[in-house]
């Protein structure tokens, strides 16, 4: 028995349902193995859905104890019931309530989807299909219904019992039991339903919102952990100031909470007023995390916060429009977190993060439209492409039409559809209201897969002091061309050029909307270097010819600091493809000038110029026959030599660097800036004299006093063979033994060395007390770092590499097939490989094919990638 390629839902298909839920009324009575849910279900056929269609709920391991139909049982044969879905033939056609009485067990639920335990605490996910797993239901985003839920509990068991809403009542129920019960008044699709129950500490504080109201925000987290939540809380706080101001969405509950548990399959979830997350992104001391853990907390708190407006008051219709939410949620939470923090810099990791993860994507089998239209499992979609590209498409709509008209549009698209389950088209018609234009060309965004090429040829003629620029769009496939706005300035000698006029340029921006363009500039005095794609303004790859000493005018001179970087960049990028040592010294001289002059006035940045782009990014350069060991080599070769000439600059900035960085932590993004330098510098010093960084590593982790420096140096210190990161490693093991979330760093630090032993390291960590396969955390630590971001012994000739991780994917499958399926994603550019790693992943994939009963998860990822 051969798993089979499973069944596609397609967004053609898309029917209103049959019936809809105005009201449930949940009675959930908490149990390790047996809880017992009572849900009583206000129905009415849907005056837009088949008039003659039975009643389908879905369900999903699922035991029915009873069925009431109006109070009265419903007789056998008018019902049909399984684990998988409840079926009523003749349903009546007006309104009627079902009451459903279903029983699960929550210790025994290992998939984390539903309701499950997780160090004893009882909680809930329901996104995307998770409900359910809880009772029968029309479990779709546009059956929207007012939520009810009563939850008891033993009081030692669960003395917290959280809801959605605002809390109702609670007291006890004889004598070690009690209750509480929730109300929630928005109409709210299923997917946004939650539960917990537990022993929990919090922190709490009060908000008052622009309209007045008084809300009560807590942060809830494992008992004597509540010093390590105070971070969150001020994140949520923040973000509902910002969302107030950026966008003007209050908040509109008395109470907002947030629930860190252990055990997560994804990041957080922005369940209605009752967010639950992963302890990673809430968990923050300056002991256990580091500055790269206080800004994703942030950044996810605002996520799940903004949520409430972009995704909870306003609703997608079904899965298909997920980017709806996602997109926009994602380009939100970037805005809050540039506003927080330094813009550019922010944006230059957006999109490192957008190139490291979803252009490969883009790039492979598992590639997909921002709005796909066909999935056979919607858990294999919360993807780069959906998120992060989904989040650009918003921002070039902004770049398109302004920041007013943006604002006016969005602030259109929440009117008009508070309370609906909208789609993409809903939302692009706010803004073509406001605007008067017609979005029809620029909707093809959603619709095209594959990461366009923008191409560009300049020419000057000294004579007439012009400048011609042609420009043409490719796309990975035919069609008609996409709306691509490009932000571009013309460069010279000593800056930015002024005095110079191009009539085809608005704001500095040029829209591409045609395969080809010519833009004509007048007045240029001097041969120009242009600027392409400032700020990075369209996620596209860029073609543009430039010698070295243009691309490091760019670096030196332009206005536009994503430029200056991207500069920068593409001259490391080049010699990691093709290495030259005449290049890699001007290269180096460049950014020795650079540093000298204006590291220390802005470190985030200058630690972002010294970091070279990835071995996956070369890889994705190369597109085909990949040899990561040869991208490995010349990377650290160049690496080395700029730290050998560099190196009396990076030991100045280390020096200049260590009075402000060894003082008191403080996460704010200032402090952290001069952290990174000063990290960069050494793990640049380590790369040109190993022996010089490992003892410098080594002093560095003595004395460090927050997580940051003490990772930066450990990070370094594991790229050096010998005794002292074997020593270095082994105190580190020790030190944090009871810190789980500190280990996960110390799992995927030793994952990522890029030596053969490694895999030996790997299985041996899988016997330390701390590993567990049942927690996320601890399998992403380990197995995915390997997986992902230690390309040399991943893709190692031998297979051995893809082995390892093919045999955690079968491990993993029948127990947590969301986490099994997302670590498979690991394989999605098996293809771009040189022949021998191609047929070793090959032969890996087709052996995971040849598994019996794969579930739908991994089978859905597997089958796109072989096909
Ligand atoms: N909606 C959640 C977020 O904020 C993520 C949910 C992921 N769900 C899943 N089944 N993968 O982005
Ligand atoms: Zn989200």
């Amino acid at each position: 028995m051969r798993t089979e390629t499973p069944p596609l839902i397609r967004l053609e298909d898309y029917r209103p349902s049959a019936f809809l839920i105005d009201r449930v009324d949940l009675d959930i009575r908490l149990d390790p193995h047996a809880t017992r849910i009572t849900a009583d279900l206000a129905l009415r056929p849907n005056p837009d859905g088949d008039p003659a269609a039975p009643l389908h709920l879905d369900g999903d391991d699922l035991i029915l104890v009873a069925i009431d139909l109006d109070g009265a049982a419903l007789p056998a044969e008018d019902f049909a019931a399984g684990p998988g879905g409840l079926t009523l033939h003749r349903p009546p056609r007006r309104p009627f309530t079902l009451r459903l009485v279903t029983q699960v067990d929550p210790t025994a639920n290992t998939k984390l989807m539903g309701l499950y335990r997780t160090d004893g605490v009882y909680c809930t996910q329901c996104e995307a299909d998770g409900f359910r797993r809880i009772t029968y239901f029309l479990d779709r985003p546009d059956v929207m219904a007012v939520y009810t839920t009563r939850i008891e509990a033993r009081r030692d068991e669960a003395p917290v019992l959280l809801g959605n809403g605002n809390p109702v009542e609670s007291g006890p129920v004889g004598t070690d039991r009690h209750y509480a019960v929730w109300h929630d008044p928005h109409p709210k699709p299923a997917y946004l339903f939650a539960v917990v129950g537990g022993r929990l500490g919090k922190v709490e504080t009060s908000f008052r919102t622009m309209e007045g109201r008084d809300v009560t925000c807590a942060v809830y987290v494992e008992p004597g952990k509540e010093d390590r939540a105070g971070y969150a809380l001020d994140a949520v706080v923040r973000s509902m100031e910002w969302d107030e101001r950026a966008f003007g969405r209050p908040y509109d509950l008395d109470v907002f909470n947030v629930v860190a548990v252990a055990a997560f399959n994804m990041g957080a979830m922005e369940n209605k007023g009752l967010n639950i997350f992963n302890d990673k992104y809430v968990l923050a001391a300056p002991e256990t995390a580091t500055d790269a853990d206080y800004a994703a907390i942030e950044a996810i708190i605002a996520h799940e916060y903004f949520h409430n407006w972009s995704g909870n008051r306003v609703t997608c219709r079904d899965w298909f429009q997920l980017c709806l939410k996602e997109g926009l949620t994602v380009f939100r939470d970037q805005e809050f977190s540039s506003d927080m923090r330094s813009r550019p810099v922010h944006r230059i990791g957006e999109v490192r993060s957008l190139r490291a993860r979803q252009f490969p994507e883009d790039a492979g089998p598992l590639k997909h439209p921002v709005r796909p239209t066909a999935y056979a499992e919607i858990n294999n979609f919360y993807t780069a492409t959906v998120y992060d590209k989904g989040a650009e498409i918003v921002r070039m709509l902004k770049t398109l039409i302004g920041a007013e008209a943006f604002r006016a549009g969005m602030d259109r698209y929440f009117a008009e559809n508070d309370g609906r389950a909208a789609t993409v088209e809903d939302f692009l018609a706010a803004f073509a209201a406001v605007t008067g234009r017609d979005l029809s060309a620029f909707a093809r965004w959603y619709e095209r897969p594959g990461t366009p090429r923008l191409t560009a040829e300049g020419r000057y003629d000294p004579a007439a002091r012009r400048y011609t620029l042609k420009l043409a769009q490719t796309l990975p496939v035919e069609g008609p061309p996409l709306v691509i706005p490009v932000a571009l300035g013309l460069v010279g000698a000593g800056g930015p050029l002024t005095g110079v006029t191009c009539p085809a340029l608005d704001g500095g921006v040029f829209v591409l909307d045609r395969p080809g363009a010519e833009l004509v500039f007048e007045g240029v005095a001097e041969e120009p270097v242009p600027s392409l794609l400032r700020d990075f303004s369209a996620p596209v790859r860029l073609d543009l010819a430039l010698s070295d000493d243009h691309r490091l005018r760019l670096l030196a001179r332009d206005s536009d600091p994503f430029n200056r970087w991207q500069a920068a960049q593409d001259v490391a990028l080049s010699l990691i493809l093709a290495f030259d040592p005449v290049r890699a010294d001007a290269f180096a001289q460049a950014l020795g000038t650079f540093l000298d002059g204006e590291a220390l006035a802005d470190p985030a940045f200058a630690a972002l110029v010294l970091a070279l782009p990835t071995e996956g990014e070369a890889a994705d350069a190369l597109a085909r026959d990949v040899d990561p060991d040869a991208i490995h080599a010349a990377r650290r070769s160049l690496r080395a030599r700029l730290g050998r000439v560099l190196r009396a600059r990076l030991e100045g900035i280390d020096a200049a660097l260590a009075p402000a960085t060894e003082g008191a932590y403080s996460p704010d993004a200032a402090s952290a800036g001069r952290r990174s330098l000063r990290n960069a510098a050494l793990d640049l010093i380590a790369a040109g004299d190993p022996e010089a960084g490992a003892a410098l590593a080594t002093r560095r982790l003595s004395c460090a006093t927050n997580m940051t420096d003490r990772l930066a140096a450990l990070a370094t210190l594991a790229q050096i063979p010998g005794e002292a990161r074997e020593e270095a490693l082994a105190a580190f093991g020790e030190r944090f033994a009871a810190e789980p979330l500190v280990l996960d760093k110390w799992f995927a630090i030793q994952a990522t060395i890029p030596e053969p032993e490694t895999l030996d390291r790997i299985e041996r960590l899988t016997r330390h007390p701390a590993f567990s396969m049942t927690n996320p955390n601890r399998v992403r630590a380990l197995v995915a770092s390997f997986a992902m971001a230690n390309p040399t012994q991943f893709a190692r000739a031998d297979g051995a590499g893809f082995a390892l991780v093919g045999r955690f994917v079968r491990a993993l499958d029948p127990a947590n097939p969301q986490v099994a399926a997302r670590l498979l994603t690991a394989f999605g550019s098996w293809r771009r490989y040189e022949k021998t790693r191609r047929a070793a992943a090959s032969e890996m994939l087709n052996g995971i094919k040849g598994v019996p009963g794969l579930s739908r998860d991994v089978a859905d990822i597997l089958g796109r990638t072989l096909q």
